[in-house]
C-alpha cells in the first residue's frame, strides 16, 4: 500500500519507518524544509535511539522518501496518516489548527478515494470534524473515509513500542476503510480492537490519563510513606505484583512531564468540563503532579538550612525522561525555575539536551561534563533517569562538592551505597 505520513515528528517518522519494515511504500510530508532535507539525508532532527539506523536503511532501500510537495504527495498515496502536532492551548484544550490545515489540503487535492487516518492525539469528535474539513476543501465530491488510529508509542523506545504494540485500535464506521486498516496492520502480533471513531479517540486519552493517575497515586502515597518511614519502592513492588494492578508506572519521583501526559490529561479535563461531567480524580492527578516538584524543592531548602540564596545546586538531567532530547513540561525545568526564584546558583547537565535561552543566565549555566557540573555544589539533584547517572562515580563527585547532599528526584540510585560514602541522601520515601 502507498502510505503518506503528514508530519515528521517522532510519531510520524516512527510510524512511517515501521510501515516500511512491514513492506509498505511510504512518503513523509512536512512543510518544514529543514526537516525534509535532514530526513532525506538519513538524519533525524530529534533524538530517538535506534531510529536513525532504520531511517538510513529504508532511505537506501528506496522504501521511504520525504517531500514538502503537498499536492503531489496527496495525489499519489492511498492511505494518509495525519501525524501533526496538537499543542495545548491556554484553556488546556488541544489546538487542532494543523489537523484542520491538513484535512483541507486533502480535500483540495484528492482526486480519488482515500483513507484518512488520524494518528495525532485528537479530542473526541475530531474524526467527524476532519470529515467536514475535507468536504469543505473539496471542489467536487470525491469519496473518502476517516479512521481514528491512535498511537501508544513512548519517546525513547518509539521503535520498539511501534513494532511491538500491546494493541492496535481502529475506529471507523466504514467497512471499506476497516478492511484497508486490517491489511495495513497484517503481521502485527497483537489484539486489534475495532470500534467507532469516538471510542477510539477516547481510548487514547483514557490510556494516558490512567497512566498519569498511577504516577500521581504513587507520588502522593510516597509523601505519606515518607512521614511513616516506609519505603515506597517496596510498596510499588508489593502492589505491582498483583496482576490486576501491574508493576508499571508506579515509580515515585518528581512527577510526570513530556509532550503527552500533561497535554492529554488537560485536554480530557477540558472535554469533561465542556460536557458538564467533571472528572474529579483527574483534576487531583494534575494537582498532585504540580505539587511534586515543590515537595522536592522544600526538601532541598530544608536540608540546606532553609535558605537557598547563593547556594550552588547541580541539576543532573534536563530531558523529561531518559533517552530523549525532549524538554517539554520537564520537571527538571520546573525545579530549576524554583531554585532560581530562591536565588540559588544552578549548574546543569544533560547527556543529550543543549539548553538555549531560559533558564540559562548569570545564575544558571550548563556544563559538558557531570564533574564540572558538581564542582563546588552544595547539592546534586537527580532529575532525569539517564543510565549515565545511575553509574556516577560518587566517591569522585564527593571530592568535588562543597557539601555532600544528594536529592534523588527519580529514586534511581542506591541510597545505602551513597550513604556509606558519607552523603546525605534524600529521595521520595526511598527509606
Ligand atoms: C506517553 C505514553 O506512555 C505513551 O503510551 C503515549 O503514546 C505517549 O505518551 C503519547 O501520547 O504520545 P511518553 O510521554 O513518551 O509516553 O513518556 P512515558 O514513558 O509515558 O513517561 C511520561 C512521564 O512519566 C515521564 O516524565 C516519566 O519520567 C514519568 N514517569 C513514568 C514517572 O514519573 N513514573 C513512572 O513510573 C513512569
Amino acid at each position: 500500500m502507498r502510505i503518506l505520513i503528514v508530519g515528521t515528528g517522532y510519531v510520524g517518522t516512527t510510524t512511517g519507518l515501521i510501515f516500511c519494515e512491514m513492506g509498505h511504500q511510504v512518503t513523509g510530508l512536512d512543510l518544514d524544509q529543514r526537516k525534509i532535507e535532514a530526513l532525506q539525508a538519513g538524519k533525524l532532527h530529534f533524538y530517538e535511539p535506534g531510529l536513525e539506523e532504520l531511517l538510513e536503511k529504508h532511505i537506501q532501500a528506496g522504501n521511504i522518501s520525504f517531500t514538502d510537495n503537498t499536492k503531489k504527495a496527496i495525489k499519489k498515496n492511498d492511505v494518509i496518516f495525519i501525524c501533526v502536532g496538537t499543542p495545548m492551548q491556554e484553556d488546556g484544550s488541544a489546538d487542532l489548527t494543523y489537523v484542520k490545515n491538513v484535512a483541507e489540503s486533502i480535500g483540495k487535492y484528492m482526486k480519488e478515494y482515500k483513507v484518512i487516518v488520524t494518528k495525532s492525539t485528537v479530542p473526541v469528535g475530531t474524526a467527524e470534524q476532519v470529515t467536514e474539513w475535507i468536504r469543505a476543501g473539496q471542489k467536487e465530491p470525491v469519496p473518502f473515509d476517516v479512521v481514528s488510529n491512535p498511537e501508544f508509542l513512548r519517546e525513547g523506545s518509539a521503535m520498539y513500542d511501534a513494532l511491538h504494540p500491546d494493541r492496535i485500535v481502529i475506529g471507523t464506521i466504514s467497512e471499506k476503510a476497516r478492511a484497508s486498516m486490517r491489511e495495513l496492520y497484517q503481521g502485527f502480533q497483537c489484539p486489534i480492537l475495532e470500534t467507532n471513531p469516538k471510542a477510539s479517540e477516547m481510548i487514547k486519552y483514557a490510556a494516558n490519563s490512567f497512566l498519569a493517575m498511577k504516577i500521581s497515586f504513587i507520588n502522593e502515597l510516597s509523601r505519606l510513606c515518607d512521614r511513616l518511614g516506609i519505603n515506597v519502592n517496596d510498596v510499588s513492588r508489593g502492589i505491582g505484583l498483583d496482576h490486576r494492578i501491574g508493576p508499571h508506572f508506579l515509580r515515585a519521583g518528581m512527577g510526570y512531564g513530556g509532550s503527552c501526559f500533561p497535554k492529554d490529561v488537560n485536554a480530557l479535563l477540558q472535554t469533561a468540563a465542556a460536557n458538564g461531567i467533571p472528572l474529579t480524580i483527574l483534576e487531583k492527578v494534575v494537582q498532585v503532579n504540580a505539587e511534586q516538584s515543590l515537595y522536592l524543592l522544600n526538601k532541598i531548602k530544608h536540608s540546606l538550612g532553609g535558605d537557598l540564596t547563593n547556594k550552588s545546586v547541580a541539576v543532573l538531567g534536563i530531558a523529561f525522561k531518559a533517552d530523549t532530547d525532549d524538554t517539554r513540561e520537564s520537571p527538571s525545568l520546573v525545579i530549576m525555575d524554583y531554585l532560581l526564584k530562591e536565588k540559588a546558583h544552578v549548574r546543569t547537565h544533560d547527556p543529550v539536551v543543549k539548553l538555549e535561552g531560559y533558564p540559562l543566565g548569570a545564575n544558571c549555566r550548563q556544563f559538558a561534563t557531570t564533574a564540572e557540573t558538581v564542582s563546588g555544589a552544595d547539592a546534586v539533584v537527580l532529575c532525569t533517569d539517564w543510565d549515565e547517572y545511575k553509574r556516577l562515580d560518587w566517591p569522585a563527585i564527593k571530592l568535588l562538592m562543597k557539601q555532600p547532599h544528594i536529592f534523588d528526584g527519580r529514586n534511581m540510585i542506591d541510597k545505602t551505597a551513597v550513604e556509606s560514602l558519607g552523603f546525605h541522601y534524600t529521595g521520595f520515601a526511598n527509606h
